[in-house]
C-alpha cells in the first residue's frame, strides 16, 4: 500500500481528477491512498491569507511561509503515527516546479518504490524560499513550459508512479515492455478489424510466429525510436555498445 499526500490550495481539483478511472480503482482496492491537505485550512492570518508581495519587488504574489510549513507538520506527524516501519526515515517531499529536474520514467520506478509520498503544489509566483529549503526533498518538473499551478503535475507524477505499485494495474506485465521501460518507444498496435481505409494489419502479426512477431516489433520500436526521438535513440546505442 503506497499513500499519497497533497499539499495543494485546490484539493478538489486533484482528487476529482485522480479518483476516476485506473487510479480510482486501485484507491477503492486499497493499492494505494490518496489525500488532499488545504494549505489555506493552515493559515494563521484572519483572513485566511495565504499569499504576500516578494521583497525586493517584482511582478506577483509568493505563497508564504508559514501555512506551507504547519500543513506539512501535519501531514508528517499523521504519517509517523501511522507507520511499521522505520520511523527515522523522513518522507520524501516533491516540490512540483518548472525549476526542478525533468521528470521520466526512471523517477517513477525510484519514487514507486517509496512507501509514503509528500506533494507540494505551488500557486503564484511561487513559495517562500525559506521552507522549500526546511521541507523539500524533491525539485521535480514535468517540462520545459510553465503551467498556472502545481495541481496538474502532481496528478501526472502520481498517475506515473501510482501504476507501478503492485497490483494497480491488472496485467502486471504492461508496465514492463512498454514504452520508456527499456529506453525505446513502443511499437505499433492493432486491432479488428484486419481492413480498415483500406489499411491492412500487418501481415506478420496474423501469421502466429512468435519469434517472427517479435523480431518485427523489435525493429519497429527501432525505427519509431529514432525517427521521433533521436536524443533517446543515441542513448539507447551508448548503453547497448
Ligand atoms: N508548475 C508550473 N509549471 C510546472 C512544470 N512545468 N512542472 C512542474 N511544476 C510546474
Amino acid at each position: 500500500m503506497m499513500h499519497f499526500y497533497i499539499m495543494t490550495l485546490f484539493p478538489e481539483m486533484v482528487l476529482n481528477g485522480l479518483h476516476t478511472s485506473i487510479i480510482g480503482r486501485a484507491e477503492e482496492k486499497g493499492y494505494i491512498s490518496i489525500e488532499a491537505f488545504n494549505i489555506r485550512d493552515y493559515t494563521l492570518d484572519k483572513h485566511k491569507k495565504v499569499d504576500d508581495y516578494p521583497y525586493g519587488g517584482g511582478a506577483g504574489m509568493l505563497m508564504q511561509a508559514q501555512p506551507v510549513y504547519d500543513c506539512w507538520q501535519t501531514i508528517d506527524a499523521k504519517i509517523k503515527e501511522q507507520r511499521t516501519y522505520d520511523n527515522t526515515k523522513k518522507t520524501r517531499v516533491v516540490y512540483v516546479t518548472p525549476q526542478g529536474e525533468v521528470f521520466h520514467q526512471q523517477k517513477a520506478i525510484e519514487l514507486s518504490k517509496e512507501e509514503d509520498l509528500i506533494f507540494l503544489c505551488g500557486h503564484y509566483e511561487g513559495i517562500d524560499e525559506r521552507v522549500l529549503e526546511e521541507i523539500v526533498t524533491d525539485y521535480i518538473s514535468i517540462g520545459d513550459y510553465v503551467l498556472t499551478g502545481g495541481e496538474l503535475p502532481a496528478m501526472v507524477l502520481i498517475d506515473a508512479i501510482a501504476r507501478l505499485v503492485p497490483g494497480v494495474l491488472s496485467n502486471h506485465e504492461s508496465a514492463q515492455t512498454e514504452s520508456h521501460s527499456n529506453g525505446l518507444l513502443e511499437y505499433p498496435q492493432y486491432s479488428r478489424p484486419e481492413l480498415w481505409h483500406e489499411k491492412r494489419v500487418p501481415e506478420v502479426l496474423l501469421s502466429g510466429h512468435h519469434a517472427n512477431i517479435e523480431k518485427w516489433r523489435a525493429e519497429q520500436s527501432i525505427k519509431r525510436t529514432k525517427e521521433r526521438r533521436p536524443d533517446l535513440f543515441e542513448a539507447y546505442e551508448k548503453a547497448n555498445k
